[in-house]
């Protein structure tokens, strides 16, 4: 059987993560994978995460199964975080889910459930996986503009591809600091995406991976909080993965808005079948983590600070890496990049540069120009400065 199995594409990312591994230079920098790295360049366990682990050991709770929602408890909280104390209470459901890639997967199951081969649209470019998930939930895909021909938001070409969506379709937004660019509409572009989905009808999709890295909890939850104001329907998935740094332990939420009481219920029980065909129920570590810290007000704060630390750490470095570029003789592109958010910058490379970065600097991105911006530590600022400067120069850094 096997034998009839065609070789499978290679995932561009560990292709290029393999490399660095192999790469023997001392001075090589992998700014490919999405992770926050300290000023050692560790991915350090949060204090309030590893507080709260001890707690959950010291009780230690039976591991008895949990229902098809996973851990309720946890998916309060998370509905309370993203859409406010005060936000749509009764009119939202929530089901844990396998970190934000299984939330993105079960609620594409869910649209495909509503209304088999709906068209989702997603931005150009787009969260490498979006477009996968999507499709092999079995739902088309279509693209709306997200980045001018400078690399800023691009307002007017998203309204316009957005305008061609119809009722039937729905609309994935990343809620805050976009993957991969770190370009996000301004709070007035969001109340005008608001405004088209209430005029056109279709759904927003809203998938929130870095809240917290970009502005700030509340303000990077904003936008989906405005929406959920004013569209009748909404889907949401939520990822606990960059923001309480529980990567491997996959914790996430998906989130349904609607406005009838029987209408969350099927919505509820459509994730729950979903989830019961693809891997039954959620590990629970993780939530039983996220929800000991956001109730326990003294946990909650030493997160909120250790988060505002990280967002701190990250802007820190991108205004590290514009002013070199400026001295450097390059302040179109730093300004650029100055402006950008969360946990990712898009050089303003070519695949080519991208290549020659690797080459000449030993320096690690993807090949369409997204680094880690949050993985660079800040005494390897003016060396990338210099590869970035140096192969726009075409010459020798
Ligand atoms: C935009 C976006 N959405 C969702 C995810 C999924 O994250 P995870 O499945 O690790 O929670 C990621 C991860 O990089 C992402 O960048």
């Amino acid at each position: 059987m096997l034998d009839l199995l065609l070789p499978p594409p290679v995932d561009p990312l560990w292709d290029l993560t393999e490399a660095y591994g192999a790469d023997p230079r001392p001075e090589r920098l992998d700014l490919v994978v999405g992770v926050y790295r300290d000023h050692t360049g560790a991915t350090p366990v949060m204090s309030a995460v590893r507080q709260a682990e001890i707690r959950l050991a010291e009780r230690s709770l039976s591991k008895e199964y949990r229902g098809l929602s996973g851990n309720t408890a946890f998916n309060r909280a998370m509905l309370a975080m993203v859409l406010g104390e005060s936000g749509p209470a009764g009119r939202a459901v929530a089901v844990q889910t396998v970190a934000g890639s299984g939330a993105l997967r079960l609620l594409a199951d869910l649209i495909c459930r509503t209304r088999p081969g709906t068209t989702v649209w997603i931005s150009d470019p787009a969260y490498v996986n979006h477009r996968p998930i999507m499709e092999a939930a079995g739902l088309a895909v279509r693209t709306y503009r997200w980045q001018d021909a400078e690399g800023r938001f691009d307002s007017a070409g998203m309204l316009a591809d957005l305008a061609g969506a119809g009722r039937d379709d729905v609309v994935l937004l990343q809620g805050c600091c976009h993957n991969p660019t770190g370009v996000d509409p301004a709070p007035r572009d969001w109340g005008a995406v608001a405004e088209l989905a209430v005029r056109r009808g279709w759904v927003p999709f809203v998938d929130l991976a870095y809240h917290g890295l970009g502005d700030g909890l509340d303000a990077d939850l904003a936008p989906t909080r405005l929406l959920a104001d004013r569209v009748p329907e909404m889907l949401v998935a939520v990822s606990c993965s960059k923001n309480f740094g529980l990567y491997s332990d996959r914790t996430g939420c998906a989130m349904v808005l609607g406005t009838s009481a029987q209408a969350l219920r099927h919505a509820e029980t459509a994730l729950q079948n979903a989830a019961r065909t693809l891997y039954s129920m959620p590990p629970e570590h993780g939530a039983a983590v996220v929800t000991t810290v956001l109730e326990d007000a003294g946990l909650r704060a030493e997160w909120r600070a250790e988060l505002d630390a990280m967002r701190g750490r990250i802007a820190a470095n991108r205004t590290a890496l514009a002013a070199r570029l400026t001295e450097l003789g390059r302040p179109v592109e730093a300004e650029v990049l100055a402006q950008q958010k969360g946990m990712f910058s898009m050089l303003p490379l070519t695949p080519g540069h991208m290549q020659e970065l690797r080459a000449r600097f030993a320096i690690y991105g993807t090949v369409a120009g997204r680094i880690n911006i949050a993985g660079l530590p800040a005494d390897r600022v003016s060396c990338l400065a210099r590869g970035i400067a140096g192969v726009l120069d075409g010459a020798a850094g």
